[in-house]
């Protein structure tokens, strides 16, 4: 089978390229650049494309691959809302994903942007290299006994809930699927679970009935200094909504992996540039706010395992054992 990666990096080269060597029947030819409708020819003559988070995978696009006899888009990642799935299904297109390679990394990744917003981790260290030691500005507050909402318990949103009790936190979450392992975690309706967190963080998926899931209305429900953290997919949040939030002192602290209109900035130096788009601008002027590019998955542990599963993917379709689970339908 011969595969495509479209915006391939240096560390997913260097970390399919370990794990290739176990899997012969594969061959793997990469791309910096992403999928588009002006990119999409060059997936003539292979087998199957390769795409991440916000590879374009609009019908348009997916008409062209299955014109040129694509039959596979591997997606090296758990999210799909940017594929078009009726179109796949029009063009008769598999597509395979990554369901959970590693739910501890990015849930680690949504304590740590907690922890950092609330203990003012970001100003300190620029503080310190500056020699200035003045603790002024820098109080935080204690997690220990106090709220964590979760919305979302998937995978993910597990191993946030496990990682919030760790902390001696009362761990309260809204599902519509409770997850009967979690056997500590009270399950409340969303509205209770926006008014009596303390520390509240997005793990559900990007789809019609979450996109804005928090805007004006749901922002006025939270409590007051409450810490917010979304490591799932921007569009859950209206950024405006939460741009006029922090301007009026609702959040003691908000950290973001994800936001909207991240697509032209996720995995771009853009160092040199200056900033077309006001919304990244805006929510990098606030002192408690953290942003982090789309990194939340990336440990050693999830990109190995990423690796495997996505050439695991490809031989299966040959084979015609996908795994169902591994499906996007
Ligand atoms: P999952 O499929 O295991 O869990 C999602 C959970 O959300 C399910 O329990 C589902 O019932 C629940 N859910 C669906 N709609 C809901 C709603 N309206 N309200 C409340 N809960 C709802 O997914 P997993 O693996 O835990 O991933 C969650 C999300 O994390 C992904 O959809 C993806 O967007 C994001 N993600 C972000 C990464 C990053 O690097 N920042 C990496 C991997 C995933």
């Amino acid at each position: 089978m011969r595969i495509l990666f479209y915006d391939a990096t240096a560390y997913d080269k260097e970390s399919f390229n370990k794990e290739i060597t176990n899997y012969p029947e594969v061959e793997v030819t990469y791309q910096e650049i992403d999928i588009s409708s002006k990119t999409v020819s060059l997936a003539k003559g292979y087998d199957a494309i390769c795409g991440f988070v916000n590879s374009d995978l609009s019908a348009p696009v997916i008409e062209a691959l299955g014109e040129i006899g694509i039959k596979l888009i591997l997606l090296r990642c758990a999210g799909f809302n940017n594929v078009d799935l009726e179109a796949t299904k029009k063009c008769g297109i598999t597509v395979l994903r990554v369901p959970g390679y590693s739910p501890e990394a990015v849930a680690e990744h949504a304590m740590t942007l907690a922890l950092a917003v609330n203990r003012h981790v970001h100003k300190s260290y620029i503080k310190v290299r500056e020699n200035n030691f003045s603790l002024v500005g820098l109080t935080g507050v204690n997690f220990y006994e106090k709220t964590a909402g979760i919305i979302g318990t998937g995978k993910i949103g597990a191993a946030m809930c496990r990682i919030c009790r760790g902390f001696g936190m009362k761990v309260i979450a809204y599902d519509m699927y409770p997850n009967k392992d979690l056997d500590f975690v009270e399950y409340k309706t969303l509205e209770e679970v926006l008014r009596e967190s303390d520390l509240l963080s997005l793990h559900c998926p990007l789809t019609e009935d979450t996109h804005h899931l928090i805007n004006k209305d749901t922002i006025a429900m939270m409590k007051d200094n409450v810490v917010f953290v979304n490591t799932s997919r921007g569009a859950l949040v209206k950024t405006e909504d939460l741009i006029s939030g922090i301007r009026s002192k609702k959040f003691f602290g908000v950290g973001l992996d994800v936001y909207e209109e991240e697509g032209a900035n996720v995995f771009e130096n853009r160092e040199d540039e200056l900033l077309d788009s006001s919304i990244t601008a805006r929510l990098l002027s606030f002192p408690n706010v953290i942003v982090t590019s789309h990194q939340a998955f990336l440990t050693m542990e999830a990109l190995a395992a990423i690796s495997q599963i996505t050439l695991q993917n490809a031989v299966d379709f040959e084979k015609g054992t996908v795994v169902e689970a591994n499906k996007v339908e």
